[in-house]
Protein backbone atom coordinates (compact mmCIF):
# COMPACT_ATOMS: atom_id res chain seq x y z
CA UNK A 1 0.00 0.00 0.00
CA UNK A 2 1.27 3.23 -0.85
CA UNK A 3 2.35 5.64 2.11
CA UNK A 4 2.21 8.99 2.02
CA UNK A 5 3.71 11.65 4.25
CA UNK A 6 1.97 15.08 4.23
CA UNK A 7 3.53 18.07 5.92
CA UNK A 8 1.25 20.76 7.06
CA UNK A 9 -1.38 18.10 7.17
CA UNK A 10 -3.66 20.03 9.79
CA UNK A 11 -3.75 22.99 7.90
CA UNK A 12 -6.00 24.50 5.05
CA UNK A 13 -5.05 23.17 2.51
CA UNK A 14 -3.33 19.97 3.41
CA UNK A 15 -5.98 18.68 5.57
CA UNK A 16 -8.24 18.88 2.44
CA UNK A 17 -5.60 17.37 0.40
CA UNK A 18 -5.32 14.30 2.99
CA UNK A 19 -8.61 14.15 2.51
CA UNK A 20 -8.36 13.58 -1.29
CA UNK A 21 -6.02 10.98 -0.79
CA UNK A 22 -8.40 9.65 1.23
CA UNK A 23 -11.35 9.40 -1.08
CA UNK A 24 -9.10 9.02 -4.32
CA UNK A 25 -6.78 6.54 -3.15
CA UNK A 26 -5.86 3.46 -0.81
CA UNK A 27 -2.84 5.16 0.43
CA UNK A 28 -2.20 5.71 4.17
CA UNK A 29 -1.14 8.95 5.21
CA UNK A 30 1.28 10.35 7.66
CA UNK A 31 0.82 13.73 8.55
CA UNK A 32 3.64 15.83 10.03
CA UNK A 33 2.13 19.05 11.40
CA UNK A 34 3.55 21.74 14.21
CA UNK A 35 0.00 22.05 14.98
CA UNK A 36 0.89 26.38 14.80
CA UNK A 37 -2.07 28.75 15.37
CA UNK A 38 -2.95 28.09 11.33
CA UNK A 39 -3.67 24.09 12.34
CA UNK A 40 -7.03 22.30 12.79
CA UNK A 41 -7.28 19.28 14.11
CA UNK A 42 -11.18 19.83 13.32
CA UNK A 43 -10.45 19.07 9.85
CA UNK A 44 -9.20 15.56 10.20
CA UNK A 45 -12.03 14.81 12.56
CA UNK A 46 -13.57 11.19 11.30
CA UNK A 47 -11.02 10.08 8.90
CA UNK A 48 -10.12 6.28 9.38
CA UNK A 49 -7.21 5.85 12.21
CA UNK A 50 -5.98 3.03 10.74
CA UNK A 51 -4.91 5.04 7.88
CA UNK A 52 -4.29 8.57 8.80
CA UNK A 53 -1.88 9.09 11.76
CA UNK A 54 -1.21 12.43 13.08
CA UNK A 55 2.55 12.66 14.35
CA UNK A 56 2.96 16.51 15.59
CA UNK A 57 6.41 17.68 15.64
CA UNK A 58 8.82 20.29 13.35
CA UNK A 59 9.51 20.16 9.82
CA UNK A 60 12.47 22.02 10.43
CA UNK A 61 13.15 19.47 13.44
CA UNK A 62 15.69 16.63 11.45
CA UNK A 63 15.50 14.25 14.40
CA UNK A 64 11.22 14.04 14.00
CA UNK A 65 11.84 14.66 10.27
CA UNK A 66 14.73 12.00 9.04
CA UNK A 67 12.88 8.54 10.34
CA UNK A 68 9.40 9.62 9.54
CA UNK A 69 11.08 9.92 5.63
CA UNK A 70 13.02 6.50 6.52
CA UNK A 71 9.69 4.35 6.72
CA UNK A 72 8.34 5.29 3.18
CA UNK A 73 10.44 2.34 1.24
CA UNK A 74 7.80 1.57 -1.16
CA UNK A 75 8.25 2.65 -5.09
CA UNK A 76 5.11 4.79 -4.69
CA UNK A 77 5.86 5.99 -1.78
CA UNK A 78 6.34 10.07 -1.33
CA UNK A 79 6.57 13.23 0.68
CA UNK A 80 3.87 16.45 -0.04
CA UNK A 81 5.05 19.17 1.41
CA UNK A 82 2.36 21.68 2.66
CA UNK A 83 3.91 22.98 5.60
CA UNK A 84 4.72 26.52 5.78
CA UNK A 85 3.89 29.94 7.51
CA UNK A 86 1.48 31.27 5.17
CA UNK A 87 0.21 34.47 5.36
CA UNK A 88 1.70 37.69 4.19
CA UNK A 89 0.46 40.00 6.42
CA UNK A 90 2.16 38.11 9.74
CA UNK A 91 5.49 37.94 7.82
CA UNK A 92 5.33 41.91 7.57
CA UNK A 93 5.01 41.40 11.44
CA UNK A 94 7.92 39.31 11.60
CA UNK A 95 9.38 37.46 8.92
CA UNK A 96 11.62 35.06 11.18
CA UNK A 97 9.12 31.92 11.65
CA UNK A 98 8.60 32.32 7.46
CA UNK A 99 12.55 31.79 7.33
CA UNK A 100 12.79 28.97 9.43
CA UNK A 101 10.07 26.96 8.41
CA UNK A 102 9.72 27.87 4.86
CA UNK A 103 13.32 27.88 4.36
CA UNK A 104 15.11 25.59 6.97
CA UNK A 105 11.69 23.31 7.09
CA UNK A 106 12.69 22.87 3.22
CA UNK A 107 15.88 22.17 3.50
CA UNK A 108 15.70 19.77 6.25
CA UNK A 109 13.03 17.61 4.72
CA UNK A 110 15.39 17.60 1.57
CA UNK A 111 18.09 16.38 3.44
CA UNK A 112 15.54 13.35 4.72
CA UNK A 113 14.64 12.34 0.90
CA UNK A 114 17.94 12.40 -0.52
CA UNK A 115 19.51 10.44 2.22
CA UNK A 116 16.36 7.85 2.46
CA UNK A 117 15.93 8.09 -1.68
CA UNK A 118 11.73 9.05 -1.51
CA UNK A 119 9.96 10.76 -3.88
CA UNK A 120 9.06 14.60 -2.79
CA UNK A 121 6.18 16.85 -3.98
CA UNK A 122 7.06 20.27 -2.92
CA UNK A 123 3.78 22.31 -2.43
CA UNK A 124 4.40 26.60 -3.24
CA UNK A 125 2.39 30.09 -4.29
CA UNK A 126 2.07 31.88 -7.43
CA UNK A 127 3.72 34.50 -5.54
CA UNK A 128 7.53 33.87 -6.08
CA UNK A 129 6.98 35.38 -9.84
CA UNK A 130 6.04 38.94 -8.12
CA UNK A 131 3.17 40.70 -9.77
CA UNK A 132 1.90 41.71 -13.32
CA UNK A 133 0.18 45.16 -14.03
CA UNK A 134 -3.68 45.27 -14.03
CA UNK A 135 -3.79 45.74 -17.98
CA UNK A 136 -0.66 42.79 -18.69
CA UNK A 137 -2.18 40.53 -21.04
CA UNK A 138 0.24 37.91 -19.88
CA UNK A 139 0.01 35.64 -16.91
CA UNK A 140 1.99 33.50 -14.85
CA UNK A 141 3.98 30.66 -16.94
CA UNK A 142 6.67 27.66 -15.64
CA UNK A 143 9.48 29.92 -17.19
CA UNK A 144 8.22 33.55 -15.37
CA UNK A 145 11.50 34.83 -13.87
CA UNK A 146 11.24 35.12 -10.04
CA UNK A 147 10.43 38.37 -8.58
CA UNK A 148 9.17 37.92 -4.99
CA UNK A 149 7.88 40.77 -3.01
CA UNK A 150 7.41 39.94 0.75
CA UNK A 151 9.15 37.94 3.11
CA UNK A 152 6.41 34.90 2.51
CA UNK A 153 6.77 34.82 -0.88
CA UNK A 154 10.24 35.56 -0.79
CA UNK A 155 10.80 32.36 1.78
CA UNK A 156 8.91 30.36 -0.43
CA UNK A 157 10.95 31.45 -3.58
CA UNK A 158 14.07 30.40 -1.46
CA UNK A 159 12.75 26.95 -1.12
CA UNK A 160 12.02 26.42 -4.59
CA UNK A 161 14.97 27.11 -5.16
CA UNK A 162 16.54 24.33 -2.90
CA UNK A 163 14.36 22.13 -3.82
CA UNK A 164 15.20 22.55 -7.69
CA UNK A 165 19.24 22.37 -6.49
CA UNK A 166 18.34 19.16 -4.68
CA UNK A 167 17.26 17.53 -8.14
CA UNK A 168 19.81 19.03 -10.13
CA UNK A 169 22.45 18.35 -8.01
CA UNK A 170 21.37 15.08 -5.77
CA UNK A 171 19.19 13.93 -7.96
CA UNK A 172 16.19 14.31 -5.62
CA UNK A 173 12.82 12.51 -7.47
CA UNK A 174 11.06 16.34 -7.55
CA UNK A 175 7.90 17.88 -8.14
CA UNK A 176 6.96 21.16 -7.49
CA UNK A 177 3.83 23.35 -7.96
CA UNK A 178 2.66 27.24 -8.01
CA UNK A 179 -0.70 27.47 -7.11
CA UNK A 180 -2.94 30.60 -7.21
CA UNK A 181 -5.21 32.01 -4.31
CA UNK A 182 -7.15 29.36 -2.64
CA UNK A 183 -10.91 29.44 -0.84
CA UNK A 184 -12.96 26.99 0.76
CA UNK A 185 -13.78 25.12 3.97
CA UNK A 186 -11.24 25.31 6.78
CA UNK A 187 -9.35 28.67 5.70
CA UNK A 188 -8.34 30.44 8.61
CA UNK A 189 -9.99 33.57 9.47
CA UNK A 190 -6.91 35.61 8.89
CA UNK A 191 -6.78 35.66 5.32
CA UNK A 192 -9.20 38.00 2.83
CA UNK A 193 -12.30 35.73 1.89
CA UNK A 194 -13.12 34.14 5.51
CA UNK A 195 -12.26 37.07 7.41
CA UNK A 196 -14.63 39.10 5.47
CA UNK A 197 -17.53 36.42 5.54
CA UNK A 198 -17.03 35.70 9.06
CA UNK A 199 -16.67 39.52 9.56
CA UNK A 200 -20.20 39.99 7.65
CA UNK A 201 -21.81 36.97 9.39
CA UNK A 202 -21.26 39.08 12.78
CA UNK A 203 -22.89 42.25 11.76
CA UNK A 204 -19.86 43.97 10.74
CA UNK A 205 -18.07 45.92 7.23
CA UNK A 206 -15.88 43.83 5.02
CA UNK A 207 -12.04 45.49 5.12
CA UNK A 208 -11.00 46.28 1.65
CA UNK A 209 -6.92 47.44 1.79
CA UNK A 210 -6.43 50.42 -0.36
CA UNK A 211 -8.54 50.78 -3.32
CA UNK A 212 -9.68 47.19 -4.05
CA UNK A 213 -8.63 47.17 -7.69
CA UNK A 214 -5.66 44.30 -6.38
CA UNK A 215 -6.19 41.35 -8.67
CA UNK A 216 -6.11 37.63 -7.14
CA UNK A 217 -6.48 34.46 -9.69
CA UNK A 218 -9.44 32.27 -6.73
CA UNK A 219 -9.35 28.44 -6.83
CA UNK A 220 -11.22 25.92 -5.28
CA UNK A 221 -9.12 24.34 -2.28
CA UNK A 222 -10.37 20.83 -3.44
CA UNK A 223 -8.80 21.59 -6.96
CA UNK A 224 -5.78 22.63 -5.70
CA UNK A 225 -5.85 18.78 -3.81
CA UNK A 226 -6.93 16.99 -7.33
CA UNK A 227 -3.87 18.92 -9.29
CA UNK A 228 -1.26 17.78 -6.69
CA UNK A 229 -2.59 14.40 -6.84
CA UNK A 230 -2.66 14.44 -10.76
CA UNK A 231 1.30 15.23 -10.28
CA UNK A 232 1.77 12.92 -7.99
CA UNK A 233 0.57 10.24 -10.14
CA UNK A 234 1.95 11.17 -13.46
CA UNK A 235 3.80 14.29 -12.97
CA UNK A 236 7.63 14.47 -14.71
CA UNK A 237 10.66 14.66 -11.87
CA UNK A 238 11.78 17.93 -11.61
CA UNK A 239 9.38 19.64 -13.78
CA UNK A 240 7.27 22.32 -11.94
CA UNK A 241 3.56 22.53 -12.61
CA UNK A 242 1.11 26.01 -12.30
CA UNK A 243 -1.92 25.21 -10.57
CA UNK A 244 -4.88 27.24 -11.29
CA UNK A 245 -8.41 27.67 -12.53
CA UNK A 246 -9.29 30.94 -14.63
CA UNK A 247 -10.54 32.75 -11.52
CA UNK A 248 -9.26 36.40 -11.68
CA UNK A 249 -11.40 38.74 -9.50
CA UNK A 250 -10.74 42.45 -8.21
CA UNK A 251 -10.80 42.20 -4.19
CA UNK A 252 -13.30 45.10 -4.64
CA UNK A 253 -15.55 42.62 -6.77
CA UNK A 254 -14.80 39.80 -4.62
CA UNK A 255 -16.10 41.60 -1.34
CA UNK A 256 -19.33 43.13 -3.43
CA UNK A 257 -20.17 39.28 -3.97
CA UNK A 258 -19.54 38.38 -0.74
CA UNK A 259 -22.28 41.44 0.29
CA UNK A 260 -24.62 40.38 -2.25
CA UNK A 261 -24.66 36.79 -0.95
CA UNK A 262 -25.48 37.45 2.34
CA UNK A 263 -28.23 40.07 1.09
CA UNK A 264 -26.21 43.51 2.28
CA UNK A 265 -25.95 46.17 0.45
CA UNK A 266 -23.00 45.81 -1.82
CA UNK A 267 -21.19 48.85 -0.45
CA UNK A 268 -21.36 48.49 2.96
CA UNK A 269 -17.77 47.96 3.26
CA UNK A 270 -14.79 49.96 4.39
CA UNK A 271 -11.30 50.99 2.72
CA UNK A 272 -8.40 50.70 5.31
CA UNK A 273 -4.56 51.13 5.32
CA UNK A 274 -3.26 48.86 2.22
CA UNK A 275 -0.71 46.14 2.86
CA UNK A 276 3.05 47.54 2.36
CA UNK A 277 4.78 46.00 -1.11
CA UNK A 278 0.68 45.11 -1.89
CA UNK A 279 1.17 42.64 -4.73
CA UNK A 280 -1.69 44.06 -7.63
CA UNK A 281 -2.27 41.13 -9.64
CA UNK A 282 -1.46 37.16 -9.57
CA UNK A 283 -2.51 35.37 -13.20
CA UNK A 284 -1.50 31.91 -13.49
CA UNK A 285 -1.59 30.01 -17.11
CA UNK A 286 -2.47 26.59 -16.32
CA UNK A 287 -1.40 25.08 -19.69
CA UNK A 288 0.75 22.30 -19.05
CA UNK A 289 -1.30 20.77 -16.10
CA UNK A 290 -4.16 20.52 -18.02
CA UNK A 291 -2.21 19.18 -21.47
CA UNK A 292 0.29 17.33 -20.41
CA UNK A 293 -1.55 15.60 -17.40
CA UNK A 294 -5.38 16.51 -18.34
CA UNK A 295 -6.23 18.08 -15.64
CA UNK A 296 -9.38 19.77 -14.72
CA UNK A 297 -10.63 21.81 -12.02
CA UNK A 298 -14.43 20.68 -10.63
CA UNK A 299 -15.12 24.42 -9.24
CA UNK A 300 -15.50 26.31 -12.45
CA UNK A 301 -18.30 28.87 -11.06
CA UNK A 302 -16.79 31.06 -8.55
CA UNK A 303 -19.84 32.39 -7.78
CA UNK A 304 -21.30 28.79 -6.70
CA UNK A 305 -18.11 28.29 -4.85
CA UNK A 306 -18.05 31.28 -2.69
CA UNK A 307 -21.63 30.46 -2.11
CA UNK A 308 -21.00 27.12 -1.06
CA UNK A 309 -18.29 28.32 1.55
CA UNK A 310 -20.31 31.22 2.94
CA UNK A 311 -22.90 28.48 4.21
CA UNK A 312 -19.72 25.86 5.06
CA UNK A 313 -18.70 28.87 7.74
CA UNK A 314 -22.13 29.64 8.88
CA UNK A 315 -22.45 26.39 9.85
CA UNK A 316 -19.32 26.31 11.40
CA UNK A 317 -19.60 29.30 14.17
CA UNK A 318 -18.17 26.96 16.88
CA UNK A 319 -14.76 26.58 14.91
CA UNK A 320 -13.74 30.24 14.42
CA UNK A 321 -15.90 32.24 16.37
CA UNK A 322 -13.43 31.94 19.13
CA UNK A 323 -10.82 33.41 17.86
CA UNK A 324 -12.99 36.07 15.65
CA UNK A 325 -11.92 39.16 18.11
CA UNK A 326 -8.38 38.35 18.53
CA UNK A 327 -7.68 38.12 14.79
CA UNK A 328 -9.43 41.70 14.75
CA UNK A 329 -7.43 43.09 17.23
CA UNK A 330 -4.74 42.33 15.32
CA UNK A 331 -5.56 43.69 12.24
CA UNK A 332 -6.90 47.04 14.29
CA UNK A 333 -3.68 47.81 15.35
CA UNK A 334 -2.54 48.20 11.99
CA UNK A 335 -5.00 50.06 11.10
CA UNK A 336 -6.56 47.58 9.06
P1 LIG B 1 -2.04 27.14 6.54
O1 LIG B 1 -1.35 28.27 7.22
O2 LIG B 1 -3.50 27.06 6.59
O3 LIG B 1 -1.47 25.75 7.09
C1 LIG B 1 -0.10 25.52 7.29
C2 LIG B 1 0.05 24.27 8.15
O4 LIG B 1 1.46 24.04 8.32
C3 LIG B 1 -0.57 24.42 9.54
O5 LIG B 1 -1.29 23.27 9.89
C4 LIG B 1 0.65 24.59 10.44
O6 LIG B 1 0.47 24.09 11.76
C5 LIG B 1 1.70 23.79 9.68
N1 LIG B 1 3.07 24.21 10.02
C6 LIG B 1 3.53 25.48 10.11
N2 LIG B 1 4.82 25.47 10.47
C7 LIG B 1 5.19 24.17 10.59
C8 LIG B 1 6.40 23.52 10.94
N3 LIG B 1 7.51 24.20 11.24
N4 LIG B 1 6.41 22.17 10.96
C9 LIG B 1 5.29 21.45 10.66
N5 LIG B 1 4.13 22.02 10.35
C10 LIG B 1 4.07 23.36 10.31
O7 LIG B 1 -1.51 27.20 5.04
P2 LIG B 1 -2.25 26.80 3.69
O8 LIG B 1 -2.99 27.99 3.19
O9 LIG B 1 -2.97 25.53 3.88
O10 LIG B 1 -0.99 26.60 2.73
C11 LIG B 1 -0.38 25.31 2.60
C12 LIG B 1 0.74 25.39 1.59
O11 LIG B 1 0.21 25.82 0.34
C13 LIG B 1 1.83 26.41 1.95
O12 LIG B 1 3.07 25.86 1.57
C14 LIG B 1 1.50 27.62 1.10
O13 LIG B 1 2.65 28.37 0.81
C15 LIG B 1 0.93 26.96 -0.13
N6 LIG B 1 -0.02 27.75 -0.90
C16 LIG B 1 -1.11 28.32 -0.29
C17 LIG B 1 -2.04 29.01 -1.06
C18 LIG B 1 -3.26 29.65 -0.43
O14 LIG B 1 -4.00 30.34 -1.13
N7 LIG B 1 -3.53 29.45 0.84
C19 LIG B 1 -1.84 29.14 -2.44
C20 LIG B 1 -0.72 28.56 -3.03
C21 LIG B 1 0.19 27.85 -2.25
O1 LIG C 1 -1.36 33.56 -4.39
C1 LIG C 1 -1.20 32.53 -3.47
C2 LIG C 1 -1.15 33.09 -2.06
O2 LIG C 1 -2.47 33.51 -1.75
C3 LIG C 1 -0.65 32.09 -1.05
O3 LIG C 1 0.69 31.78 -1.32
C4 LIG C 1 -0.77 32.64 0.38
O4 LIG C 1 -0.42 31.63 1.32
C5 LIG C 1 -2.21 33.06 0.61
O5 LIG C 1 -2.34 33.65 1.89
C6 LIG C 1 -2.64 34.05 -0.46
O6 LIG C 1 -1.90 35.29 -0.35
P1 LIG C 1 -2.62 36.71 -0.48
O7 LIG C 1 -1.79 37.72 0.21
O8 LIG C 1 -3.02 36.96 -1.88
O9 LIG C 1 -3.98 36.37 0.34
P2 LIG C 1 -4.81 37.17 1.45
O10 LIG C 1 -6.00 36.32 1.75
O11 LIG C 1 -3.99 37.62 2.59
O12 LIG C 1 -5.29 38.47 0.66
C7 LIG C 1 -5.96 38.39 -0.60
C8 LIG C 1 -6.11 39.81 -1.13
O13 LIG C 1 -7.02 40.52 -0.31
C9 LIG C 1 -4.83 40.62 -1.12
O14 LIG C 1 -4.81 41.47 -2.25
C10 LIG C 1 -4.94 41.45 0.17
C11 LIG C 1 -6.42 41.68 0.26
N1 LIG C 1 -7.01 41.83 1.62
C12 LIG C 1 -6.66 40.90 2.58
C13 LIG C 1 -7.23 40.94 3.83
C14 LIG C 1 -6.88 39.94 4.89
C15 LIG C 1 -7.93 42.82 1.88
O15 LIG C 1 -8.26 43.67 1.00
N2 LIG C 1 -8.51 42.88 3.12
C16 LIG C 1 -8.19 41.98 4.11
O16 LIG C 1 -8.77 42.07 5.20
Amino acid sequence: MQHVLVTGGAGFIGSNFVHHLIEHSDARVTVLDKMTYAASPEALEGLPSDRVELVVGDVADAAVVDPLVARLTGPEDAVVHFAAESHNDNSLRDPSPFIQTNIVGTFVLLEAVRAHDVRLHHVSTDEVYGDLELDDPGRFSESTPYQPSSPYSASKAGADHLVRAWARSFGVRATLSNCSNNYGPWQHIEKFIPRQITGVLTGGRPRLYGAGANVRDWIHTADHSSAVWAILQRGTPGATYLIGADGERSNLEVVRLILELLGRDPDDFDHVADRPGHDLRYAIDPTRLRTELGWTPAYTDFEAGLAATIEWYRGHQDWWGPHKEAVEAGYAARGQ
